[in-house]
C-alpha cells in the first residue's frame, strides 16, 4: 500500500496566492463585464530590458548552431553568471563571495522550500509574522512546524516572531532559541528593512546559538534608504551563520522568465547529532547537482545581461517605475484616510484595514465594490490580520486607477 507524506495534510487550505486565483476567477466569470485590476501577488508588469532580451536571442541563436550549441550546463551555473553575480552583486558592496560558493537556479522560491533538504526534521523554526508563506508551508511539508492550532491559527512546533505596528514592524528575539531563522528583508509584505547594526545583532545571536539565518533578500534592488544592508554579507561574521537567497524576479522582471540563485558560504557549518561540523556548501552542492540540472544557457545569459552597462540603466529605470507606483498607492490611501506603512525600500505597500474588519472582508470588499485585487494580511501569518498588501508591481494606469476607486469605495 502506497503510504502518502502526511504532513501535506497539515496544510492550510491552499498556497495563498492559489485561493486568491481561484476567489478572482469565480468573481470573474460571475462578473465578466468588470474591469478587475489586480495588485495581488507581486508579479511585475514591465516588458524585459531590451539589453537583457538580445542577449538572450543572441544565446538562442547560439543553441542552432553546431559550432555553438550546448547542452547540460555546469551544475553551480555557468562561470561567465556566477563571475557577474560575485563582481556586481558582492565585491561592489566591499563583501568576498567566491563563485563556487553561488548555486544559480530557476527561483528563489524554489530554492527557500528546497533548501530544508538538507537541514535536519528536528530543527526549531522561527519565522517572522507576518512573512512571505512558502517558508512556513515548506516546513509545514517537511513535518517541521507540527500540528496545526486552529484557535491560535498557528502551528505547534514554529516559533513566530511578530512584527506589526507596535514594535515597528521589527520582531524581536523569541524566547526559545531557534535552529532556523527565516529573515525576509526587505520585507515581504510589511517593506520592513533592519540597519546594519540591527542586523547584525541577528548575526551575533545566531552565532551564540549555533543557528542558521535564511536570508531571502529578493527585494534588495528596492532599497533606497543609506544604511540599509543589500546583502546579509556585509555584517561581519555573517559567512558563519547565514544562507542568503537572490532572484532576478523581481530585480530584472524575470517571474516568467525564471533565474535566481543562492549563496551558501563555505566558512558555513551545520552539525551531526554527534555534533560533527559538516560544510553545508558541500551538502546543497551535492543537493543542487543531484536533483537539478541547472537553468536554461540562454536564461543565464539574460541574466549576465542584467549586469551590462545598458542592462543595469534599463532595470534601474524599471525599479523606479514600481516604487513611483509604491508613492501613488501610498499617498492615495493615506489621502482616503488608511494608515500605510511600507513602499519605501520595498515594492509593497501595507495598509491597516478599516476598524473591526477582518482582512479577508477587506480582500471581499475591495473585490466586489472596488473590483480591485490585493493580498489579505492574515494569508502571511496570525499578526497579518488586520492588514492588507498592496503590490506596486501593476502598470502606472490601473494603480492609478485602483486607487482612484479604492477612494471612491
Ligand atoms: C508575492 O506576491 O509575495 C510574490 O510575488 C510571490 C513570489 O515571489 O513567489
Amino acid at each position: 500500500m502506497i503510504k502518502i507524506n502526511e504532513n501535506f495534510l497539515e496544510l492550510q487550505d491552499s498556497y495563498l496566492f492559489s485561493t486568491i486565483a481561484k476567489k478572482v476567477a469565480e468573481f470573474s466569470a460571475k462578473n465578466p463585464d468588470k474591469k478587475i485590476i489586480k495588485l495581488g501577488i507581486g508579479d511585475v508588469t514591465r516588458p524585459i530590458a531590451p539589453a537583457i532580451v538580445e542577449a538572450m536571442k543572441k544565446a538562442v541563436d547560439e543553441e542552432g548552431k553546431s559550432e555553438t550549441f550546448r547542452g547540460y550546463g555546469p551544475d553551480q551555473g555557468y562561470e561567465f553568471l556566477r563571475e557577474k553575480i560575485v563582481e556586481f552583486d558582492y565585491q561592489k558592496r566591499g563583501v568576498n563571495i567566491l563563485p563556487d560558493e553561488i548555486f544559480v537556479s530557476d527561483g528563489a522560491k524554489c530554492d527557500c522550500g528546497n533548501i530544508g533538504d538538507i537541514l535536519g526534521i528536528d530543527n526549531i523554526v522561527a519565522i517572522t509574522d507576518p512573512v512571505y508563506p512558502v517558508y512556513l508551508d515548506t516546513n509545514v511539508m517537511a513535518g517541521r512546524a507540527g500540528k496545526y492550532n486552529p484557535e491560535k491559527g498557528a502551528y505547534e512546533n514554529m516559533i513566530y516572531m511578530p512584527a506589526t505596528a507596535e514594535n515597528g514592524f521589527v520582531p524581536v528575539f523569541p524566547e526559545k532559541v531557534p535552529d532556523m531563522i527565516y529573515l525576509c528583508l526587505p520585507n515581504n509584505p510589511t517593506g520592513t528593512t533592519l540597519t546594519k547594526n540591527e542586523l547584525k545583532k541577528w548575526v551575533d545571536y545566531a552565532k551564540e546559538n549555533k543557528s542558521l539565518i535564511l536570508f531571502d533578500s529578493a527585494y534588495e534592488a528596492f532599497i533606497s534608504e543609506a544604511d540599509v544592508p543589500h546583502t546579509i554579507f556585509e555584517i561581519e561574521g555573517a559567512k558563519e551563520v547565514a544562507i542568503e537567497f537572490r532572484s532576478f524576479s523581481k530585480t530584472a522582471g524575470f517571474t516568467g522568465i525564471r533565474c535566481a540563485y543562492t549563496v551558501v558560504p563555505k566558512e558555513l557549518k551545520g552539525y551531526t547529532k554527534s555534533g560533527q561540523e559538516i560544510c553545508l556548501n558541500n551538502l546543497w552542492n551535492r543537493r543542487h547537482g543531484t536533483k537539478f540540472n541547472g537553468v536554461s544557457y540562454p536564461v543565464q545569459r539574460a541574466a549576465e545581461a542584467v549586469y551590462s552597462e545598458d542592462g543595469q540603466k534599463q532595470i534601474k529605470e524599471n525599479i523606479q517605475y514600481y516604487m513611483e507606483n509604491a508613492k501613488i498607492i501610498k499617498a492615495g490611501l493615506k489621502e482616503a484616510g488608511y494608515t500605510v506603512f511600507g513602499g519605501i525600500n520595498a515594492p509593497y505597500i501595507w495598509l491597516k484595514v478599516p476598524e473591526g474588519m477582518g482582512s479577508w472582508e477587506f480582500f471581499d470588499q475591495l473585490l466586489t465594490k472596488a473590483n480591485v485585487v490585493g493580498t489579505p494580511g492574515v494569508g502571511f501569518g496570525p499578526s497579518g490580520e488586520g492588514y492588507f498588501r498592496l503590490t506596486a508591481f501593476g502598470t502606472r494606469e490601473n494603480t492609478v486607477e485602483a486607487i482612484e476607486r479604492i477612494k471612491r469605495m
